[in-house]
């Protein structure tokens, strides 16, 4: 069972520990013999001009040249890149970020990353030979300032949203309205993609409700940017990959937090029902708090399989009422209503029945549990230990997310789920329905074309000792799926998109690209940003 939950909830802190306040900063020299002597000879030249330009940089923060410091900057949690930064800064706020960024254009080669908590998984937060700034260990992080009146929270860049989410319903019982399923990212890092879970069907993504932001630019200003004050920054920067500035500071909205919450999954046979049923929930007015959907095997594999499903081990699977033409994968819905500790438990039952009144799911298969919302919010904390005890989030993570355009999502069932991936992923599968509309067009994401698109997450594990070939095959698969897809002509986008031409980025973002280089020559015009990205190299705009 643990291990089970372990693989349901993926987490990953490793990277993100205190590896980096432990190491040993020496300014200005290079500890590692080896990286600095293939710096030396790779960019003799430059190396120079960069050398003196890091001795200018007078910083409240840190910067560190040291194996362990470089070791962090050079990981993911993907696990599949590896590219060694020339330092890692620890800045101290705004002002330092703004400092390096400064000192960056006036090196010819110079790139600077952001790393929130490296939980990437392509290399999008490293920076060959550039600087990565730490934003985690931004000593500003720790002012997360709650202003009840309005409603809403500051927080640093680099925060992590379980902090957030600590600080604001155990001060003050508020909480914010939407986000991810797994809280060791930083506000920066979710905001530079979207941020979602299953609240945004409601609350859209992260990125649609953050109403200022701070941002140090690829030109090294620092701007104050919101949808009536420098907003074609504050809508470059959300969902903006990193590309435009740098966030510092975030204004998120919040709203009273519950006590509880009631976590329902009920199982399908059929996509169909699924689907019927997920689209209804998010399209209704009386519905859940909460709506996500997965896919499992039709297996006992404790991790891919039925003993997958159940919440609590009260509970079992029982495959044997399953109905005799069921395929090789299943579907269950994951339902969160929330309510209060005074509130009348009948009333709250009630409630739950009529709406899990209006579903097909198939009868025998549901599962409940109650839990406080910080609970609920945390769940994939619960297992960390377990998980680094296992050692497999050290491994590579070839993770896949895409979203789907609804009029697609049947046919990439039958083509893709029931048969490239019958046999699961050795992790989870998620798919569920969102809604366009609650997404804002002026943010630098792009999305399929359909109201209703599905988000579809492959979230890959591997095996403690995975040889280079179990590897090369997620890898492969996934591009299969990608391919199967164009091929298909179905209408989807990459999350968390990661492409290594420019032919694939302009058809990645299809008619928005023009829009996106045009942000990125007003607000970095100089390509110093996000190298790990891919989407442009420095100097170098098109
Ligand atoms: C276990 C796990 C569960 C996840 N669950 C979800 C989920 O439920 N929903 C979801 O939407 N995502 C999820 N993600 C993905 C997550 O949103 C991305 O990894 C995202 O990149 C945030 O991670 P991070 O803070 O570590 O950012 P990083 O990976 O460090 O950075 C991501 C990109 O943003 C840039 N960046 C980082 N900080 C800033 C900043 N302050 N300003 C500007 N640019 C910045 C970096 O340069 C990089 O290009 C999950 C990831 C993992 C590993
Ligand atoms: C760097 O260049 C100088 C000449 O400009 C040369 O003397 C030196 O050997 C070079 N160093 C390396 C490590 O290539
Ligand atoms: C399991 O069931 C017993 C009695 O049926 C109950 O007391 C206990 O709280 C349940 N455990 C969980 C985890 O729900
Ligand atoms: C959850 O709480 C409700 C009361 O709100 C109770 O009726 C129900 O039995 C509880 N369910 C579980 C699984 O503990
Ligand atoms: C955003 O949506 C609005 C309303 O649907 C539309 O008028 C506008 O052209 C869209 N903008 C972009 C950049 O797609």
């Amino acid at each position: 069972m643990g291990h089970q939950i372990f693989l349901l909830v993926c987490t990953i802190a490793l990277l993100a520990s205190s590896s980096l306040v432990s190491a040993e900063v020496v300014k200005h020299s290079f500890h590692s013999p080896n990286s600095a002597r293939k710096i030396l000879v790779a960019e003799n030249d430059t190396k120079k001009s960069v050398d003196g330009i890091l001795k200018e940089l007078d910083i409240k923060g840190s910067i560190d040249y040291g194996v362990t410091a470089i070791s962090l900057g050079s990981r993911d949690f993907g696990g599949l890149y590896s590219e060694k930064p020339l330092a890692v800064i620890s800045p101290a706020g705004a002002d330092d970020v703004g400092q390096v960024i400064r000192h960056a254009l006036q090196s010819p080669t110079l790139t600077v990353a952001a790393r929130g908590n490296g939980h990437s998984v392509n290399g999008q937060a490293m920076a060959h030979l550039g600087l990565v700034i730490d934003m985690k260990s931004m000593a500003d992080n720790k002012k997360i300032d709650v202003n009840v009146n309005y409603m809403y929270v500051d927080v640093g860049g680099g925060a992590l949203w379980g902090d957030v989410l600590k600080h604001c319903v155990s001060e003050y019982g508020l909480a914010p309205k939407s986000w991810t399923d797994y809280l060791d990212l930083t506000v920066g890092g979710t905001l530079s993609n979207a941020g979602v879970s299953g609240q945004a069907f409601r609350f859209g993504p992260q990125t649609s409700s953050v109403t200022e932001l701070e941002v140090v630019t690829g030109n090294g200003e620092k701007i104050v940017c919101s949808n009536s004050q420098n907003s074609e920054l504050f809508f470059s920067v959300l969902g903006g990959l990193g590309q435009f500035g740098i966030i510092t500071r975030a204004r998120v909205l919040l709203q009273p937090a519950p006590d509880m919450v009631r976590w329902i999954r009920v199982v399908y046979s059929e996509f169909e029902d699924f689907t019927h049923d997920a689209e209804l929930l998010i399209t209704s007015q009386e519905t859940f708090n909460y709506v996500e959907g997965f896919v499992f095997v039709n297996s006992d594999d404790p991790v891919t399989g039925w003993p997958s499903v159940p919440l609590n081990s009260n509970q079992s699977f029982d495959p044997t009422l399953l109905p005799k033409k069921t395929g090789p994968v299943l579907y269950y819905l994951e339902l969160v209503l929330h309510y209060n500790n005074h509130d009348d438990p009948s009333t709250l039952n009630m409630m739950v029945e009529k709406l899990l009144g209006k579903l097909k799911y198939l009868e025998h298969f549901r599962f409940e549990t109650n839990l406080t919302y910080m609970d609920f919010l945390l769940r994939v904390d619960h297992v960390e230990e377990a998980a680094r005890g296992s050692g497999i989030w050290a491994t590579p993570h070839p993770w896949l997310n895409m979203f789907i355009s609804k009029k697609d999502i049947d046919a990439f069932n039958r083509i893709v789920l029931q048969n490239i991936l019958k046999s699961g992923v050795n992790g989870p599968i998620l798919t569920y329905p969102l809604l366009r509309s609650k997404w804002d067009n002026r943010s630098s994401v792009v999305l399929p074309q359909d109201e209703i698109f599905y988000l579809v997450a492959l979230l890959r594990f591997t095996h403690t000792h995975p040889k280079e070939s179990e590897i090369k095959q997620m890898v492969a698969q996934n591009q299969e799926v990608v391919q199967t897809c164009i091929k298909n002509g179905f209408d989807f986008k990459l999350y968390f998109p990661h492409y290594e031409s420019t032919v694939e980025w302009k058809r990645h973002f299809g008619d928005q690209w023009e829009r996106f280089v045009d942000r990125k020559r007003q607000f970095d015009p100089k390509a110093i940003l996000a190298p790990g990205q891919k989407i442009f190299t420095r100097n170098h705009i098109l």
